[in-house]
């Protein structure tokens, strides 16, 4: 039984270096962006509901570069200074830097 703690331990660090989509995006961009980015609304034509329309982008093309969370719209938006034109969400408070951190740091672990 005493095994149990230590087979664990290295688990669970692989799973907070790499977020996922299913765990820690989605219901981030579902509490802030769905709203907008959704079934109902798409804008910019960007759908953020699921892993596949989040990777698929907006009437621009993708915004998401797998592996490249700096150059990457959907990191770059949510990141823009309170009162940007372009910041995402366009209103309501901006995500956190933790939030923010956490979509870059999936970007850069692939997008899975
Ligand atoms: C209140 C509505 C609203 C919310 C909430 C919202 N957005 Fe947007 N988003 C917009 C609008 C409007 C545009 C601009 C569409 C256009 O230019 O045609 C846009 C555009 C974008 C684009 C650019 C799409 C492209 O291809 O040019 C990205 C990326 C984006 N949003 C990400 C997000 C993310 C991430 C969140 C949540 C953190 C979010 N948005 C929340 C309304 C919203």
């Amino acid at each position: 039984m005493r095994l149990i703690p230590c087979l664990l331990l290295p688990t669970l660090m692989l799973a907070a270096e790499s977020p996922t989509f299913a765990k820690d995006i989605g219901p981030l961009l579902t509490k802030r962006c769905t709203e907008c980015h959704g079934e109902k609304k798409a804008k910019g034509g960007l759908r953020l509901d699921s892993l596949e329309a989040t990777l698929k982008g907006g009437k621009e093309g993708p915004v998401v570069v797998p592996g490249q969370g700096l150059k990457s719209e959907l990191y770059e938006v949510v990141t823009k200074p309170e009162g940007d034109a372009d910041i995402m969400p366009p209103k309501g408070k901006p995500l956190t830097s933790e939030q923010a951190a956490l979509i870059r740091a999936w970007i850069d672990a692939g997008a899975k």
